[in-house]
C-alpha cells in the first residue's frame, strides 16, 4: 500500500545492515511518517507492548523478525526460550503472536547452532510473505461480497469498519480492508465509515490515513454512531478484523465491535470477520468465557493524544483522580457473525464452516 505514492510494508530489513529491523512507527501516525529500529528481542517486544507496531498479524511478523533478532546476538536454547517468552508475554489476546513464536522456535530448535541466524531471517521472511498473500487472498474473496451487493443495489456501497484491521495492522492490504481496495481498483463505488475506535483512536488516526492516503472515500464517526447509521439503511455491510477466533466462531476483536454487530443483527446489515487463519485458535471455543482479554492503562481512558501542530501531546479529559478501566478487545458470539472471510474463502462462524475450509483441522476438533 501507498504513503505519499510511493510503496511501503510495515516492516522490512534495513536495506544496508540486516541486523537492523525497521517499522513504521504508527504511535505517530497520521501526523509523522517516522521510521523505528530494532536490534534486539527486547526492542522487538517493547515495540509490540508500546504499540509501535499493532494488530494482530503484524504483531506476529514482528515477533518472528524479534527472534531472528535473538539468534543474531546468541542462537542457544536458552537464550530462544528467553526471547520467545519474553514476546509472548507481550499482548495477551491477539493469538497470532504465539503462532508466529511457536512457528520459528519449532523450525529453530531441531537445528545446529550455526545455522540458525539464516533459518531464523528465512522464516520470518516467510511468514511475512505469506501475510502478505493471505491478506492478498482474503481480499479476492470479501471481493464477492462486495461485487453482490454493488449488483444488487447499482450504487455507491457504505461500509463500516471499527479499529484499523488496514495494511497498518499487517504487512499489506489490511484484513478487513483487502476486500475495499480491490473492489475500488476494480471500479466498485465505496464508502467507509470510520469508527474512531477510543481510546487509542486506530480508526481514526491510522484507518482514516490509509484510506486517505490510497483515495478511498471515507468518513470518520464516533464509535457510538453506527447503530443510528444502520437504524438509517446507510449502512450495506460492516468488515471488522479479529485478534483470536475459536474454533467455533466466536471472535475476539477491539473494544465495541460486540456493540456493533448487535447492531448489525438487530438492522438485518451483514457483519463479516476477515481474517487470515493464523488467528484461528482451535484450542478454544467459547471465545467470552475463554479469550484472555487484554486490560490496558487507565490513563489511555482518562486522557486523549493528540497533534499540537509540532508534537504530540496528551491532554486530560476526565476529573483527576476518576479510576478507569480499559478492556482492550471485546467477544462477538458466532451467532451474531454473518461469514468469516478466510484465505480459503467465505465461512459460516461455527465449527463445520471452518472445518469445511481447513479439513486438516478436523481431527482435533471432531
Ligand atoms: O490494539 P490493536 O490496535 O492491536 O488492535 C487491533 C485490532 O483490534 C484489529 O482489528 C485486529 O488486530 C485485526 S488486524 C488485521
Amino acid at each position: 500500500m501507498k504513503i505519499e505514492g510511493n510503496h511501503y510494508h510495515t516492516i522490512w530489513l534495513k536495506a544496508d545492515d540486516p541486523n537492523v529491523v525497521q517499522v513504521i512507527d504508527q504511535r505517530l501516525l497520521p501526523h509523522k511518517m517516522e521510521v523505528h529500529n530494532m536490534t534486539t528481542p527486547e526492542e522487538a517486544a517493547s515495540a509490540i507492548k508500546d504499540m509501535v507496531v499493532r494488530g494482530a498479524p503484524l504483531i506476529g511478523v514482528t515477533a518472528a523478525y524479534g527472534l531472528y533478532l535473538a539468534c543474531l546476538h546468541d542462537a542457544s536454547d536458552e537464550s530462544l526460550h528467553t526471547a520467545a517468552r519474553l514476546l509472548k508475554a507481550t499482548r495477551p489476546t491477539a493469538v497470532n503472536l504465539a503462532w508466529a513464536v511457536d512457528t520459528v522456535m519449532q523450525e529453530l530448535l531441531g537445528s545446529t547452532l550455526n545455522n540458525r541466524v539464516e533459518r531464523a531471517l528465512n522464516m520470518a521472511h516467510k511468514i511475512k510473505a505469506d501475510d502478505i498473500e493471505i491478506c492478498r487472498n482474503i481480499g479476492a474473496h470479501g471481493l464477492q461480497i462486495i461485487r453482490d451487493l454493488y449488483k444488487k443495489n447499482q450504487r455507491t456501497i457504505n461500509i463500516l469498519t471499527h479499529c484499523n484491521a488496514g495494511w497498518l495492522a499487517t504487512v499489506d492490504w489490511g484484513t478487513a480492508t483487502s476486500p475495499i481496495y480491490q473492489a475500488v481498483e476494480e471500479g466498485i463505488p465505496i464508502h467507509v465509515w470510520v469508527d474512531e475506535t477510543r481510546p487509542r483512536n486506530q480508526g481514526a488516526s491510522l484507518t482514516a490515513y490509509e484510506l486517505l492516503q490510497q483515495g478511498v472515500p471515507h468518513t470518520l464517526i464516533v464509535d457510538n454512531a453506527g447503530g443510528h447509521l444502520m437504524q438509517h439503511g446507510m449502512v450495506d455491510m460492516v468488515i471488522v478484523g479479529t485478534d483470536r477466533t475459536t474454533a467455533q466462531g466466536d471472535v475476539a476483536n477491539k473494544i465495541g465491535t460486540y456493540l456493533k454487530a448487535l447492531a448489525a443483527k438487530d438492522n438485518e446489515v451483514p457483519f463479516y470477520v476477515a481474517l487470515p487463519s493464523s488467528t484461528i485458535d482451535w484450542d478454544l471455543k467459547d471465545g467470552v468465557k475463554e479469550i484472555p482479554i487484554e486490560q490496558r492503562s487507565g490513563e489511555e481512558v482518562t486522557s486523549i493524544w493528540g497533534w499540537t501542530g509540532e508534537k504530540i501531546q496528551k491532554v486530560q479529559l476526565s476529573p483527576e483522580g476518576t479510576p478507569a478501566a480499559n478492556y482492550g478487545f471485546d467477544v462477538t458470539p458466532a451467532r451474531l457473525v454473518t461469514g468469516l472471510i478466510t484465505e480459503r474463502g467465505i465461512c459460516s462462524a461455527s465449527t463445520e464452516g471452518l472445518i469445511g475450509l481447513f479439513p486438516e483441522k478436523a481431527a482435533s476438533n471432531g
